[in-house]
């Protein structure tokens, strides 16, 4: 594919690295600037670009000192790390509630604190873009961040703490309790809000790197999208789409996106119906321990989506035939649509109100509390599947898959406009992350 020359395995190094101050991070300001979408914040419309004084001044955000994190984290000692990215390192800390001040390790708020590794001028713009939209915009499906600290090359990041950490370690490690079908579908609404509140603000927003690494989860399994260095302000005025440099994550990313750099909320869309497809086969985006079509899911799955009789063959094995079979199909159909030709995709309300419509039930069980009673909240350290220590999805074997009971008929999930899926779309994305080079 024509993409392939703008790969590369982590998160972007473009080889310039910032001019390294020791101070605080108000005599570290570059004349950076980033492109601003207030969407439907507190704050309300800012100009655009904002520049890194404006972004860095955000009243929603607290300037940490690194010895403030420091204390928070223990010295960001190793048994408090808990997850690590293509960004860098995130470790568990502790700040006082209220004053966001230091509070005793163990006592206080908890907090995630994401610590950059040096990725030169790419690192710093990711982090700058991060610190731009979620200081702009709040929502209940967005990670919270409560502050930033910038102190010589130092870069890092803090949120609320998400205690049952992302959807891609509960769907693919090997020691992870099954989530079930009902968590699944509140995930997949959870996540849609989030993205049809990215896409429907004001000032559109295209989230540019949704994946199941960066769904995150609290204590009730809400999801929560996070990550935005990759974010972008969606075209304004006449204009269909913003031209950029292609980035993302293989697997997720539009091929049109790949082929032409042409970014519109479309190319989200396509994200979101990969992610439903690993909700509904258990099965990553990319497996390279599986060989040919099945080391795409798009590729893998797609004959399957729009056949009643053939779902069963993807469906997740781990869930033992407990979901409901209408709702599965109705997803399948809907993922078509997702992963269909980009004109033909459904936009994110669209998607949002046909998932809300599902019922929740499994089809051979009532539901119950204990559909939320999963295991306790892990805290683990869980790596990228892009870097270190990739582990596989359980094998689906295909063509039996997860039972199904010989019922069943015709599909289609209609959204207002009644548009129906079309299966039209090229299909295969590569694996790791898309960066420029
Ligand atoms: N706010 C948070 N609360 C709890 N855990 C978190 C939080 N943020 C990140 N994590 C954990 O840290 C892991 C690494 O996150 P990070 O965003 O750095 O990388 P990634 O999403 O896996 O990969 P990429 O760098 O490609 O986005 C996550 O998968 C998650 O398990
Ligand atoms: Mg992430």
């Amino acid at each position: 594919m024509p993409v392939l020359s703008r790969m590369i395995t982590n998160k972007a190094f473009l080889g310039a690295t910032l001019a390294a101050g020791k101070s605080s991070h108000s005599s570290a300001l570059s004349s950076q600037t980033v492109p601003t979408n207030s969407g439907r914040s507190t704050s309300g419309s800012l100009p655009t670009p904002r520049s890194e004084e404006e972004i860095l001044s955000s009243p929603h955000l607290k300037a940490f000192t690194l010895s403030e994190l420091k204390n928070a984290t223990r010295n960001f000692r190793p048994d408090h790390l808990i997850g690590e990215g293509g960004f860098g390192y995130v470790y568990k800390g502790w700040i006082d509630e209220h004053t966001l001040g230091v509070a005793r390790a163990g006592s206080g708020m908890v907090v995630a604190i994401k610590k950059l590794k040096p990725n030169g001028l790419q690192g710093h713009k990711e982090w700058l873009c991060e610190v731009n939209y979620l200081g702009l915009l709040h929502h209940q499906n967005l990670v919270k961040l409560f502050g930033y600290c910038l102190d010589g090359e130092k870069r890092l990041l803090v949120y609320e703490y998400l205690p049952r950490g992302s959807l891609e370690n509960h769907l693919f490690r090997r020691t992870a309790r099954t989530l079930s079908w009902a968590i699944r579908i509140r995930v997949a609404i959870d996540a849609a809000r989030g993205l049809a509140f990215l896409h429907n603000s004001e000032e559109q927003v295209i989230y540019r790197d949704f994946k199941t690494s960066n769904i995150l989860l609290d204590a009730e399994f809400n999801a929560k999208l996070s990550d935005f260095g990759l974010a972008k302000a969606g075209p304004t005025g006449d204009r269909t789409h913003v031209s950029t440099q292609v980035m993302g994550t293989q697997g997720y990313a539009a091929p049109e996106y790949m082929a032409t750099g042409r970014l519109t909320t479309k190319c989200d869309i396509y994200s979101y119906g990969v992610v439903l497809l690993e909700l509904i086969s258990g099965r990553r985006a990319v497996d390279k321990t599986k060989v040919g079509v099945e080391q795409y899911l798009v590729d893998w799955a797609r004959p399957h989506l729009s056949n009643r009789r053939k779902l069963f063959r993807i469906m997740d094995t781990k869930l033992e035939g407990q979901y409901s079979l209408s709702g599965a199909f109705k997803v399948a159909v809907l993922a078509l649509q997702c992963i269909g030709e980009d004109k033909h995709r459904p936009n994110m309300s669209e998607v949002l109100q046909a998932l809300e419509q599902l019922p929740l039930q499994t089809s051979r069980q009532a539901p119950s509390p204990s559909h939320l009673q999963q295991s306790p909240c892990p805290s683990p350290v869980s790596k990228s599947p892009l870097s270190h220590n990739y582990h596989p999805s359980p094998v689906n074997m295909s063509p039996r898959g997860s039972p199904m009971p010989p019922y069943m008929k015709t599909p289609l999930v209609k959204f207002p406009q009644g548009r129906l899926a079309e299966d039209r779309s090229g299909g295969g994305v590569g694996t790791q992350k898309i960066t420029p080079v």
